[in-house]
């Protein structure tokens, strides 16, 4: 669901007050935080959505790298995994559904964690996901309210998963392209999450389906500040853009650009519509937005590879980011 319609259907609802809450739902952060002690905090979080590649083995290992990332993006270490499926039994085969578990098991394992079991439904399109428990430190959380002004922003995959997928179903993408954009989807973000936490960050998310702009978003209220990032910066994939030029369109976009359009300050006229566009798209398995300090920042750039620096964190101002 798009953020708006999200924050409009919980609104009614009361909060959890636990004091062992850490981090709940107000913020719309990764995953959720629950004290068990003074030094250890689960991190709970879960994802699933319909196959957004062909390849059952491949679709099976973006889930997991997808639903995994959240326990990352809260400086979180995975321990535990459980399956969510829904499979059109009868109408495909079991093979195939064997293939999504196994890619799915062999990230779970791959992130150091064990599958502990699942849930099934039939349903008559595929839906694969999983739902992660992972630990952390109370004190070195990465959260969304954690940005502080001066702070860096740095950016660790290219985005444009959106589009290129979409591109890739009308078979309108090149092979080259195709594969460079699964492998940027299946690629754990457990480095990226490590090094931040190893440097002092405090503040981290991914980038997964409000889009970059929706979830800096996210940060810059949840931290109170605002966001500055240089358009020329972000790191595209390979092909995004004519993906886009070429009338390849995200389900989602349209919900992300009307929830954004109030939040955002386009200040520099020459970012061009495909830009902004891929700026806002909803991402599968994107990386992490971490903010640092500039000394660690420019450290975990070293560290890191693929992180790129694409902005800083801003006194609050009158629109949560701004864009040049
Ligand atoms: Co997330
Ligand atoms: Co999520």
């Amino acid at each position: 669901m798009g953020p708006g319609d999200l924050s409009a259907a919980l609104a009614p609802l009361p909060r959890d007050t636990d004091a062992r809450l850490l981090v709940g739902r107000e913020t719309f952060d990764d995953a959720g935080v629950y004290a068990l002690s003074e030094d250890l905090a689960l991190v709970q979080t879960v994802d699933f959505f319909a196959p957004i590649v062909d390849d059952p083995y491949l679709f099976g290992q973006v889930a997991a790298a997808n639903a995994l990332s959240d326990v990352y993006a809260m400086g979180g270490e995975p321990m535990t995994a459980m399956s969510i499926v829904a499979f059109p039994t009868g109408k495909l085969p079991l093979h195939v559904l064997t293939e999504i578990l196994r890619g799915g098991q062999d990230k779970v394992h791959e992130a150091g964690a064990v599958l502990v079991g699942g849930h099934s439904v039939v349903d008559d399109e595929v839906k694969f996901g999983l739902s992660v428990t992972g630990r952390v430190h109370p004190g070195r959380l990465l959260t969304n309210a954690g940005a502080r002004v001066g702070d860096r922003l740095v950016l660790t995959k290219p985005i444009g998963t959106g589009v290129l997928a979409t591109a890739a179903k009308r078979g309108d993408l090149d092979p080259a392209l195709h594969r460079e954009m699964v492998a940027t989807m299946v690629a754990l973000n457990a480095g990226a999450s490590r090094e931040a936490v190893a440097l002092g960050g405090r503040c981290a998310t991914d980038v997964t389906g409000f889009g970059l702009l929706g979830h800096a978003s996210h940060v810059a209220r949840a931290s109170g500040v605002t966001l500055r990032l240089v358009a020329t910066q972000v790191p595209l994939l390979g092909g995004a853009r004519d993906a886009w030029v070429r009338g390849n369109r995200t389900g989602g976009a349209e919900r992300n650009a009307a929830y954004l359009a109030p939040l955002v300050h386009w200040r520099n006229a020459s970012v061009d519509e495909p830009l902004r566009a891929l700026m806002i798209d909803p991402q599968t398995s994107g990386g992490l937005l971490v903010a640092l300090p500039p000394s660690a920042a420019e450290r975990y750039l070293r560290q890191v590879s693929g992180s790129v620096d694409v902005g800083e964190v801003l006194l609050p101002g009158a629109a949560a980011i701004v864009v040049d």
